[in-house]
């Protein structure tokens, strides 16, 4: 297994290329289940999570190229991905695929839409919470499926196809509204979904789906009202920018030090995070190309932070935060409101000398003077590079282990970093 190895202590100056979002990708290409045409994706970031997805879609029996290529052993290279569901193979979605990626269950909407049924496991275990999915059984329900849990999966059939309905969410989930809306929109009728996400990517999504022919109104807000149409056609999309990957750099200059151009981040998207900064002491500027973040000389104030539903402050900055906050000038809150247990990075943050103690939800980070670099172990996806930005400033060598979490979320990290002047670098197994 790869590592991933930082000397710390460089400041960080430069651009850094912000590259589609994961969270709009995987659903989007979900969405190709939706039609028999050809649905074409632009910005589509180079990761695991995708090239997972591209195998579990093409067992469902997509046909999928990215810059006209199929699927090798090495991974795509480029940006642009066609998506044909001309013909649904099989429309089981088995344990080890799902099991390996969450977001796979969500291939569930979009089979039994098309196809009147879907057989599609339980995602298990989550290194993040138990996450159920119990909003996403009650969409279907509401649209007329009939839905049992059967060894293990969830089986969905609706032989005479869904039907429009009122879907009021009593908690806000990502996944539940997609769940939603990517039935909604085959739906005969229409479909009123109260309480949906608002993040981004599901707009995105929305946008995507209105390009292939849905009727969509309330995009960006939380109720959604959906005409059902009998089948969408071949659109072209391109992926919104990673807010979290664009979050992310800024908290990692921040912690370096320096000044770093975000290229392509899109600051409407990111101003919870901006907000956080700017409390916290950290310079930020809008630009016309994107967004500039800077931290010269300054030190870091403490800052008190709860993690919302967009436009809260997101829960997948969480750890990225904690790990800048573990070098303030002071006391800072973290509140962790979406996933209980979403704390793992806790105990390794302490590896490096981080000062942080856990009470119910909220962490209090004491921030101390220095960091020492350590072997550090990712535990998941946001936790990972947690680390790597506190290895940016510990003093001496830190290694991060398990970088299979990194590369699911994170396009070329250690490149992006290393090109801003970090002193980072991938050791293979
Ligand atoms: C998505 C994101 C993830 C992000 C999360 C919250 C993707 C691929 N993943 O995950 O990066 O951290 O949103 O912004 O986009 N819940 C239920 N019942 C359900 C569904 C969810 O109780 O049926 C709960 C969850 O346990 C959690 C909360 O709702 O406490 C929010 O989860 P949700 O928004 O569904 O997260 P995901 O869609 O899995």
């Amino acid at each position: 297994m790869d590592r991933i190895r930082i000397r710390g202590g460089n400041r960080l100056n430069g651009e850094i290329q912000i590259s589609g979002a994961k969270n709009a990708a995987l659903p989007l290409m979900i969405a190709s289940l939706l039609t028999d045409d050809t649905l074409t994706l632009r910005n589509v970031p180079r990761l695991a999570d995708v090239t997972l997805l591209m195998r579990i879609l093409g067992n469902h029996g997509v046909d999928i190229s990215v810059d006209g290529k199929r699927l090798g052993t090495s991974g795509i290279q480029g940006d642009t991905m066609h998506l044909t569901a001309r013909t649904i193979v099989d429309t089981t979605a088995p344990y080890e695929t799902v099991s390996r990626m969450r977001a796979s269950f969500w291939v569930l909407g979009p089979l039994l839409a098309r196809c009147g049924e879907a057989r599609v496991s339980l995602p298990g275990g989550c290194a993040i919470g138990t996450r159920p999915v119990d909003m996403h059984i009650q969409a279907f329900e509401n649209l007329g499926a009939n839905v049992e849990i059967d060894q293990g999966y969830v089986v969905a059939k609706a032989p005479k196809g869904l039907r429009g309905n009122k879907i009021s969410f009593s908690k806000v989930s990502v996944g539940a509204t997609h769940a939603a809306l990517m039935s909604a929109v085959l739906a005969r009728g229409e479909t009123v979904i109260e309480n949906a996400a608002r993040e981004p990517e599901i707009s995105d999504v929305a946008e995507c789906l209105v390009k292939m022919g849905a009727h969509i109104e309330g995009i960006g807000s939380s109720t959604l009202h959906v005409q059902g149409r009998e089948r969408l056609h071949s659109a072209t999309h391109e992926v919104l920018p990673d807010r979290i990957e664009a979050g992310t750099y800024a908290m990692a200059v921040a912690m370096a030090g320096g000044d770093v151009h975000l290229l392509g981040a899109r600051t409407d998207l990111v101003g919870s995070v901006i907000d956080v900064l700017d409390r916290a002491g950290v310079s930020t500027s809008p630009t016309n190309q994107g967004l500039r973040i800077s931290r010269n000389g300054a030190g870091l104030k403490p800052v008190e932070v709860t993690t919302e539903p967009y436009p809260g402050f997101p829960t997948d900055m969480q750890a990225q935060l904690m790990a800048l906050m573990t070098r303030a000038e002071g006391t800072s809150t973290i509140t962790e409101t979406i996933f209980e247990n979403r704390f793992m990075h806790v105990q390794e943050l302490a590896r490096l000398g981080a000062d942080i103690r856990l009470n119910g939800d909220s962490a209090a980070v004491y921030g101390v003077k220095r960091l020492r670099g350590a072997e550090v172990m990712a535990t998941d996806l946001r936790a990972s590079v947690s680390l790597v930005i506190a290895g940016l400033a510990a003093e001496g060598e830190t290694t991060v282990h398990r970088v299979y979490h990194l590369d699911r979320g994170f396009e070329r990290l250690e490149k992006k970093l290393g090109a801003c002047g970090a002193d980072i670098e991938r050791l293979a197994s």
